[in-house]
């Protein structure tokens, strides 16, 4: 297990889709609910070579609801860092243009939190959620070796003080049929809740944790967790305000579809020239795990993350190994996931040097700029006596153009082709999707052409049976494209 911070957008985007979808437990207080509206996340980050000023502007198309008269709004840094309240890193009941501007006075600038400097570059506004004091409460989910511990206190907020004495717990068995029942969530945890929300938030609390659990969390903690009442108070709406969260990053295999389809546009009610809603291994982008705060990204991560700003594909680029021997240049999320889980599971973890996609129809030059970025890393590690390894895949896309992408591809490894040589590089494509043949046949011709030691396969071949092929010189009865 690994767990690791992921910002605060992409947890309530996760929560937001599957409070409503992953199995409860035990039956809860009330029905089913229906699904969320999308949520209103504005997840905003500032590269350094672009204007602060655009980023919002192009905010406001993205995120329509930002312009809505008289609308106020929450805008805070989500960079990982702990008592944002505390230490002013938090606009409560902005107007956007008050918003913005607190925004743009941060944007880009360096900050010190208690003892760590680092620069804000991602923020977040939502809809400010106007609550009486009263009604913020905390709650918070962690794992221990005996199961999961549910705290709750019913006086949430910035000056939260001491949970570990205050809060009420519930331990959570490691064995799920020990759950414990609606009554004694309630009895445990909300003796000093009123009556007439117990329904409401044992029925959260329940499904809070099933997605805990569906979707592999090991720490969450919302604070304030706010719940207000309806006009005649006799039910309340639950609003998660401020969220924590880690996630074990080894369950990518089983979740990172669950984790990506949450954060897809769909899920977040944005318009692009989208999927239809229907869930493939494209399905992206792949969940990030930001770096702590005060550590800046690599110059490549930097450059990769420009780009994706610039453009409505999306281009996502993490260094794990500078040294590693083993590259990935992916497209789609899902298909990024499957390759990252097959070459730790050939047991090739340690080697494994980035993680990262293309997708969403990104055009020729912006997929030659990210495949130069990734090839130029690859040729700066170390050189190595068993060569290095690069494969070039995906799943089967329906809006990536694969014979455009891959001339934006060959165009990379046609000016390297030399040095890729030089470090005995082993190329291993996989495509699939809108005019795969013509891709494949040129990249296939190109390599050729360019000496390069390279095999090429279409759909036939399995994104996770190529992986034990190329590292484990395992057999398969796949022929590569184009041989009889
Ligand atoms: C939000 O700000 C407005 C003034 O802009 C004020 O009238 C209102 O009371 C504030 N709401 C809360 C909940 O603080
Ligand atoms: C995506 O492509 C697959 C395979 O061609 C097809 O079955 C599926 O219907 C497509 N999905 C959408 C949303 O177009």
């Amino acid at each position: 297990m690994s767990a690791k911070s992921v910002l605060e957008a992409d947890g309530k985007a996760i929560l937001n889709y599957h409070l409503t979808r992953s199995p409860v437990i035990k039956k809860s207080t009330l029905p089913p609910p229906p699904h969320n509206s999308p949520p209103k996340l504005a997840s905003l980050y500032f590269p350094e070579d672009v204007a602060p000023e655009s980023v919002l502007d192009a905010a406001e198309t993205t995120y329509p609801w930002l312009l809505a008269p008289g609308a106020k709004f929450v805008a805070k840094p989500d960079q990982l860092i702990k008592r944002r309240g505390k230490s002013g890193l938090l606009a409560l009941n902005k107007t956007w243009e008050e918003a913005k501007q607190w925004v743009l006075e941060r944007a880009g600038k360096p900050v010190k939190v208690e003892t760590v400097t680092g620069t804000l570059r991602q923020f977040l506004v939502e809809p400010f959620v106007p609550h009486k004091q009263e009604e913020e409460y905390y709650v918070n989910i962690h794992s221990l070796r005996e199961g999961d511990y549910i705290l709750f206190t019913h006086e949430g907020g910035v000056d939260v003080g001491d949970v570990d004495a205050k809060a009420k717990k519930i331990l959570i068995p490691v064995d799920l049929k020990e759950y414990p029942s609606n009554e004694e969530i309630a009895a445990t945890l909300l003796p000093d809740v009123p009556k007439f929300v117990h329904n409401v938030l044992v029925d959260f609390i329940n499904r809070l944790y099933a997605v805990y659990v569906d979707c592999q969390f090991t720490y969450l903690e919302i604070n304030p967790l706010v719940v207000v009442p309806n006009a005649d108070a006799t039910s309340a709406s639950v609003h998660f305000l401020d969220l924590a969260a880690k996630i074990d990053q080894t369950a990518e295999f089983e979740c990172g579809a669950k984790w990506a389809i949450a954060r897809g546009p769909a899920a977040l009610g944005l318009s692009t020239a989208g999927s239809g809603g229907k869930v493939d291994i494209d399905a992206g982008p792949p969940l990030e795990f930001p770096a702590p705060f005060g550590r800046e990204l690599s110059k490549e991560e930097a450059y990769i993350a420009a780009l994706d700003a610039k453009t409505g594909a999306s281009l996502k680029l993490t260094v794990l190994n500078a040294d590693g021997r083993i590259w990935t240049l992916v497209a789609g999320g899902g298909a990024s996931v499957v390759y990252a889980d097959a070459i730790a599971a050939a047991g090739f973890g340690e080697e494994l040097a980035n993680y990262g996609e293309y997708s969403g129809a990104p055009t020729e030059t912006q997929t030659y700029h990210y495949a130069r970025t990734v090839i130029d890393l690859l040729l700066r590690a170390p050189a190595r006596e068993e060569g290095k390894v690069l494969f070039i895949g995906g799943g089967i896309a329906n809006f990536t153009n694969v014979a455009s992408t891959f001339k934006g591809v060959i165009r990379a490894l046609r000016e390297v082709a030399p040095q890729l040589v030089d470090h005995k590089t082993k190329i291993w494509v996989r495509r699939a999707g809108p005019n795969y043949q013509e891709g494949l046949k040129n990249i296939k011709a190109a390599g050729d052409e360019l000496k390069l030691d390279i095999k090429v396969y279409g759909p036939e071949m399995g994104v996770a049976e190529i992986v034990p092929v190329a590292l484990l010189g395992a057999e398969t009865k796949v022929k590569e494209y184009g041989e009889a």
